[in-house]
């Protein structure tokens, strides 16, 4: 039995090393090489995925893959630059903007690029069977249809996602509107965008990624440093006033319990899509791979030169999962890693960055009562019907209501009417072997609403602070649990997907599509 799983291991090992060489199906992407001619953008820019260098540590440059953009039409401050960072340019827009995007692929293999948490056509998606060549350019075009909200932009080619992302392929995209605006929410220098991605470097400051090691890959790839934006564990300046900090966690697979030096209590105002309908007041957050959360804090009254730290609290491992072959657990992954790296276990605590408070007065603010109105689809669930989704992992792979991803396969239950509701319920099970980890759900396109939790364990650490308020579009389901949402489907018909958000586990096909007719 567990020569055979071994074996198994092994050619799902080579192919996923093959993955590489696949030919992207360009048959749609044909279309897609040049301009509609009835779509007049608002705003127009190019980018460009290539090799490029960051300077990261002092020392050595680390060699990356990055974004790279240019505004061709458009108002300035559109592609926002994060300088020092291997992150692309911010992509700042309003609701209401018809948005083209000429990207050029300019790495030696297949990519594509997703705006996650966007409402937008399938052609524009970037769902893997729209992937391109290296040296090819593919143009996205829509319409920014989705409320005002933290979203972002990475590759997704079918099992290449997270080695494109961990290189450095990723950035945000935020959305502006009026509603919004009247709020008044601290800004300038005291909005912070926090993008939390853990990485591994060697000696001579260059990226670790070890994609042929598959128990780690099963697992997840975990880093041993966190960085923000780019910076490893930066400490930053900040004026003794209110602060608004948008957050993405765009690491591969790393499960973030997230809490301020001095218990200072966070006061939550939005979350994937968008602002709440009225403020949560927490002192943890659990923030899941794809995940946002757009928070406020109040250093009101700190004194000059206090460091306030921003930190991954400790958990038991186990509470994001035993994955492993026959006993092996986690841990058995990093100790066959080897080398000058090795992760840090999911769970462990570290430091993520540090705020400095400066002398002088900040940013003052009252935190209203109501910061949005939902529309009316947030009450739509009665009498939707409800499709059950089980999350295992069966004959060494991770399958999403039990099956696993091919390009092209939609099953019945996974077509649906456009602007139809339905209830989906993530259903996290233990296999044979107990085999269970915590899984992000993603879903393409879509701001869904948790309609609740059961099952599981009450003391898994992780409970507390899970950011299931608001709209959503990637749900943490932890093991032994079971999350219902409720999703109204898009107007846009099409193919589009659903995943885990764990990158690994993506690209191992813990992917499914769902068709919109
Ligand atoms: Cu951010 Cu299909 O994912
Ligand atoms: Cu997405
Ligand atoms: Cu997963």
């Amino acid at each position: 039995m567990q020569r055979r799983d071994a074996i198994r291991l092994l050619s799902l090992s080579a192919l996923a090393g093959a993955a590489g060489c696949a030919n992207a199906p360009d048959a749609g992407a044909a279309a897609r090489q040049s301009a509609t001619p009835g779509f007049v953008p608002d705003v127009e820019f190019t980018l460009t995925a290539a090799a490029g260098e960051a300077a990261i540590f002092p020392g050595a440059p680390t060699r990356v893959w990055r974004f790279t953009g240019e505004l061709i039409k458009g108002p300035a401050g559109t592609l926002q630059g994060l300088p020092g960072s291997y992150l692309g340019p911010v992509i700042n827009l309003r609701r209401g903007q018809k948005v083209r995007v000429r990207f050029a692929n300019r790495l030696a293999e297949d990519s594509v690029v997703h705006w996650h948490g966007l409402d937008v056509p399938e052609a524009a998606d970037g769902h893997p069977i729209h992937a391109i060549a290296g040296g090819r350019d593919y143009v996205y075009e829509f319409e920014v249809i989705n409320r005002a909200g933290t979203y972002w932009y990475h590759p997704h080619p079918h099992m290449r996602t997270s080695a494109q992302v961990y290189q450095g392929l990723a950035g945000l995209l935020i959305v502006r509107d009026a509603e919004e605006e009247g709020l008044g929410l601290p800004g300038g220098d005291a909005e912070h965008l926090c993008v939390l991605q853990d990485r591994q470097f060697d000696t001579g400051n260059q990226l670790v990624f070890r994609g042929d090691n598959m128990m780690e890959m099963m697992n997840g790839f975990l880093g041993d440093r966190v960085l923000v934006s780019g910076r490893p564990q930066p400490t930053i300046e900040v004026a003794a006033g209110w602060h608004r900090m948008r957050l993405l966690n765009g690491s591969n697979a790393r499960i973030y319990k997230l809490a301020w030096s001095r218990d200072l209590p966070m006061t939550m105002i939005g979350g994937d899509g968008g602002l709440f309908e009225s403020p949560v007041r927490q002192t943890v957050l659990t923030l899941a791979p794809g995940q946002r959360a757009d928070l406020l804090i109040d250093l009101t009254g700190i004194a000059a030169g206090t460091d306030l730290h921003f930190e991954s609290l400790a958990f038991p491992e186990a509470d994001a999962g035993v994955v492993g072959m026959m006993g092996m657990g986690r841990g058995m992954g990093r100790m066959m890693g080897g080398g000058a790296s090795a992760s840090a276990a999911n769970g462990a605590p570290l430091r993520v960055m540090t705020l400095r408070t400066r002398a002088g007065a900040g940013v003052r603010f009252r935190v209203p009562d109501r910061l949005s109105r939902f529309d009316a689809s947030w009450s739509s669930g009665a009498g939707a019907r409800t499709r059950q989704v089980p999350l295992v992992f069966q004959q060494m792979q991770w399958l999403l209501g039990g099956r696993t991803f091919e390009m092209n396969q939609v099953a019945p239950d996974e077509t649906v009417a456009a602007g139809s509701t339905y209830i989906w319920e993530f259903m996290n099970l233990a296999n044979g072997m107990g085999m269970q980890a915590a899984h992000p759900i993603h879903m393409h396109g879509r701001q869904f609403r948790v309609l609740g939790r059961s099952g599981g364990q009450a003391t898994n650490a992780l409970r507390a602070g899970l950011a299931d308020a608001g709209w959503r579009d990637t749900v943490l389901v932890l093991p032994g649990e079971t999350v219902r949402v409720q999703v109204t489907f898009s107007n846009y018909p099409g193919l589009y997907l659903y995943h885990c958000h764990i990158l690994e586990h993506e690209d191992m096909g813990m992917m499914r599509n769902f068709r919109v007719v």
